[in-house]
């Protein structure tokens, strides 16, 4: 008999599964569905009484119902007396926001972070979060993952000494240098400056060589497609031969047609948002990240 269950948003479903496959446990029986006015209607059907309960669910599009879903599945948790709420966030919805990068604006991460925790959930996961910012507003305990080894598993002994990593802004560097390290690569150094108000991305080189090397290059998110695509351009005009990105969390859908037509070669993405009823392109590939939230849990309970 396990001390927990494991209990899915509506975001993540076949994560989830693959994760009770990991896992050899059953999803907690949940239902999801709407009143007549599309307000959410949860109802947790199994025992949870005394478990600690882990709920999958990325905040991604539509953020604000997966928001208020998690929020809503949690405290049907708790009032059905599950010992403990562990929230696995993921893509945290929001992160990006998280200054005032332009007078007027909400510091929006921060709204979230509250939201979030004025649910009875006791601890939050969540992975490759956009910045320290972000996990220092939590109150509430938060276990930041990453997805890096699950793309150094992916290239292990299959790059040799033409590859080089790039850290592509000031934001990138720690983990750029770690990731490097860990495939034993050397590492080349940029400056990315984006116009507040377009979002266009302009990069300079700082320090190291690309040219004739094969990049490989890690990186949170992709959103517009604008830091990945650019950074692309500018190294093969710096005159890299190809240019393999992995990306944690792909947010947007319509940039999968940007990456397919763009000079990028490869890039490796994670299921942590779904993207299984998509037509990915044939220069992305999606890799799971169920092994490092199965460890997660393994650990944990
Ligand atoms: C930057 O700090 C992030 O790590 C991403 O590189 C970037 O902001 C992704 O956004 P986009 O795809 O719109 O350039």
């Amino acid at each position: 008999m396990t001390n927990y269950v494991l209990i899915t948003g509506s975001s993540l479903k076949p994560l989830a599964s693959k994760l009770s496959k990991c896992l050899d446990v059953g999803l907690c029986k949940i239902e999801i569905d709407e009143f007549a006015n599309k307000e959410i209607r949860i109802r947790v059907l199994d025992n949870v009484n005394d478990k600690i309960a882990f709920i999958l669910q990325s905040t991604n599009y539509p953020a604000e119902r997966n928001i208020i879903e998690l929020c809503l599945i949690a405290d049907a948790l708790k009032r059905n007396g599950a010992k403990k709420v562990v929230a696995i966030i993921p893509w945290l919805g929001y992160a990006p926001q998280d200054k005032i990068f332009r007078d007027g604006e909400p510091l929006s991460s921060e709204v979230v972070v509250r939201i979030l925790e004025s649910a009875p959930i006791d601890e939050f996961a969540v992975i490759d979060v956009h910045s320290k910012l972000v996990l220092d507003m939590f109150k509430k305990p938060v276990r930041h993952l990453s997805a890096m080894n699950v793309f150094i598993e992916h290239f292990k002994g299959k790059l040799d000494e033409s590859w080089c990593c790039t850290a592509l802004d000031d934001g990138a560097v720690e983990r750029a240098t770690l990731f490097a390290r860990k495939l034993n690569l050397n590492i080349a150094k940029f400056d990315k400056t984006r116009n507040k108000k377009t979002g266009e991305v302009t990069f300079h080189k700082l320090e190291g060589e690309v040219k004739d090397r094969n990049i490989i290059t890690f990186d949170d998110y992709v959103s517009t497609g604008g830091t990945t695509i650019k950074s692309c351009e500018f190294l093969k005009e710096q005159g890299a031969k190809k240019c393999v990105y992995c990306i944690t969390h792909f947010i947007v859908p319509e940039t999968f047609e940007k990456v397919k037509n763009s000079k990028i070669d490869k890039m490796l993405i994670t299921d942590s948002i779904d993207w299984s009823e998509r037509d990915i392109p044939g220069n992305i590939e999606v890799l799971s990240i169920d092994t490092l939230l199965s460890d997660f849990v393994c650990k944990y309970s």
